[in-house]
C-alpha cells in the first residue's frame, strides 16, 4: 500500500459512556501500530468524551450540515465537530443516503464545508444489489464519486495532505456478513481511482480508498492486502476492541 493504511470504526447509532473502555483499548492498539492510522467515528454524543480518553487515534463524526450555523434543528455543523474534538467526518454513508434522502450534490456540499472547517473527510459510495445485478456497479459508483467528492479552490491542499478519503461500501455487503469478492473489490477500487485522478490529477493518488462492508477478523487480511485497498471502514466489528484489534493488526501486517 503506497498510502498509510487507514482503519476506521463507524459506530453508527451505537455507543454510550459505558463503551469508553472499548475506545481506550482500541486507542492502545493504535499506539502499537504507528504505521496504521486508526480512527473511530462514534455518535455525536460521544465525540468529546472519547477525544479526552484517547491519544493515538483519530476521532470523527458520522455526518455534518453543509452550513456553519443557523436554524437547522437537530443538525451539527463541521465547525461544531471540530469544537467537540473531531478531526474527520464520514459523509454520504448509504444509510444516510437512504434514511435521509441525501443526494450526491448534498454530500459534496457537506464535504466542502468539512474541508473548509479543517476536517478530514471520508466520502462513502457504493451500489445496491439491484444495480450490481444489472451490470451497473461501476457506472453508479463512478457517478457518486464524480458528484460527491469535494471540489474547488481550497480542496487541493486537503487532497495533497491525505485528508480526503473515499470508502467503497457495496450496500448489499453492509451488516449482512456477505463480503464482496476480492477481485470485485480490486476492480471497483481501480474504477474509483480513475475517477479520482480525473477530478484531482496526480494528487489524487493521495486519496485513500477504503473498503467497507462486513469486514471482520477473518477476512481483513485478504481485503487489506488487495491491490488498491488503502484501508477499511468497519461497522459491527469496530464495536469491541476484541473484534477490531485483529483488523488493525492485519493492516499493520502483524499479529493482534
Ligand atoms: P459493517 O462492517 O457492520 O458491515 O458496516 C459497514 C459500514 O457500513 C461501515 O460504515
Amino acid at each position: 500500500m503506497p498510502n498509510r493504511p487507514y482503519v476506521v470504526g463507524n459506530w453508527k447509532m451505537n455507543g454510550s459512556r459505558a463503551m469508553l473502555a472499548e475506545a481506550r483499548a482500541i486507542d492502545r492498539a493504535a499506539g502499537r501500530y504507528p504505521d496504521v492510522q486508526v480512527a473511530l467515528a462514534p455518535p455525536f454524543t460521544m465525540i468529546g468524551a472519547i477525544r479526552e480518553a484517547v491519544s493515538a487515534m483519530g476521532v470523527g463524526g458520522q455526518d455534518c450540515h453543509f452550513q456553519a450555523k443557523g436554524a437547522h434543528t437537530g443538525d451539527v455543523s463541521a465547525s461544531m465537530l471540530v469544537d467537540s474534538g473531531a478531526d474527520f467526518v464520514i459523509l454520504g454513508h448509504s444509510e444516510r443516503r437512504k434514511d435521509h434522502g441525501e443526494s450526491d450534490q448534498l454530500v459534496r456540499a457537506k464535504a466542502e464545508a468539512a474541508v473548509a472547517a479543517g476536517l478530514g473527510v471520508i466520502v462513502c459510495v457504493g451500489e445496491t444489489l439491484e444495480e450490481r445485478d444489472a451490470g451497473g456497479a461501476e457506472s453508479v459508483v463512478s457517478g457518486q464519486v464524480d458528484g460527491s467528492l469535494p471540489q474547488g479552490e481550497n480542496i487541493g491542499d486537503a487532497v495533497a495532505g491525505g485528508r480526503v478519503s473515499v470508502a467503497y461500501e457495496p450496500v448489499w455487503a453492509i451488516g449482512t456478513g456477505r463480503v464482496a469478492d476480492v477481485p470485485d473489490v480490486v476492480a471497483m477500487h481501480a474504477a474509483i481511482r480513475a475517477r479520482i485522478i480525473a477530478l484531482y490529477g496526480e494528487n489524487g493518488q493521495k486519496v485513500r480508498i477504503l473498503y467497507g462492508g462486513s469486514v471482520n477478523a477473518g477476512n481483513a487480511a485478504d481485503l487489506l492486502s488487495a491491490a488498491g485497498v488503502d484501508g477499511a471502514l468497519v461497522g459491527g466489528a469496530s464495536l469491541t476492541a476484541d473484534a477490531f484489534l485483529p483488523i488493525i493488526a492485519a493492516a499493520g501486517n502483524g499479529e493482534a
